[in-house]
């Protein structure tokens, strides 16, 4: 059950606030359970005060907005301060797979606008390879999906059925479908595994993102944190 583990969601979502929001930052929200308790912390801890945020899907959005947290649509000149998002998996390299709530292509945007990517997991979330516990999410336009579930299986992935985000039928909030794709072992070279789908036309974008998290923060069901921050340059 992935309620058991709202609290290691809230423990690492309120560390995170504490540590890195300001009142009047520009902030880039994510999307899931634990992006939830990061946007329910910052309403929590800062009651009334002023952000500048644009949010990586509707139901975030709506989230922030019923918790006074106003938010914008995205500007031809946007930078954000900070990042708050969940991840599906995280490597120890911060490599991660993300797009199980169906927001990856507006996450991987925002993430590449924001100076610093915080990325707040359980620990259930922590594998050594990508695809090892969940499959990797793939946003498709609908149209070319049939050719793009033939593509991705010679590339040697399992494809799982979804019909829309969140395991509802529907679309992303960009009118796409998503594929969860089942590789035939942890990748080993998950930006080389990013290439191979993204090349694939019809494939929107995929939920690897290499080099993005500059910090992660693991929340545990007893309440304490761990932190770890990305060792490399971070790849905009
Ligand atoms: C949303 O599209 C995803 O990238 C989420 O960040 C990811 O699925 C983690 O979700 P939870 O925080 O709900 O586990």
């Amino acid at each position: 059950m992935a309620g058991e583990w709202r609290p290691a969601k809230i423990a690492a979502a309120r560390a995170a606030v504490e540590r890195w929001v300001r009142p009047g930052q520009r902030l880039a929200l994510g999307t899931g359970s634990t992006a939830a308790e990061a946007v329910r912390a910052i309403a929590e801890r800062f009651p009334g005060a002023s952000f500048d945020c644009v949010a990586s899907s509707r139901a975030t959005e709506e989230l922030a907005r019923s918790l006074g947290i106003p938010v914008r649509p995205l500007r031809a000149d946007d930078r954000f301060e900070l990042m708050l998002d969940g991840a599906d998996e995280v490597t120890p390299s911060l490599d991660l797979t993300k797009g199980g709530g169906g927001a990856l292509f507006r996450e991987k945007f925002l993430a590449h606008l924001s100076d610093e990517v915080v990325i707040l997991v359980d620990p259930t979330k922590l594998v050594t390879g990508l695809g090892e516990k969940s499959p990797i999410p793939v946003e498709v336009v609908p149209f070319a999906r049939p050719v793009v579930e033939r593509h991705v299986a010679a590339l040697g992935y399992r494809v799982l059925a979804r019909d829309g985000p969140h395991g509802s039928s529907g679309r992303t909030d960009n009118g796409n479908e998503i594929l969860d794709l089942v590789p035939p072992a942890p990748l080993a070279d998950p930006a080389d595994a990013h290439r191979a789908l993204r090349d694939l036309l019809g494939v929107v974008e995929t939920g690897i993102f290499v080099g993005l998290a500059d910090r992660l923060v693991i929340g545990h069901p007893d309440g304490h944190v761990d932190e770890r921050r990305a060792v490399g340059p971070r790849r905009h």
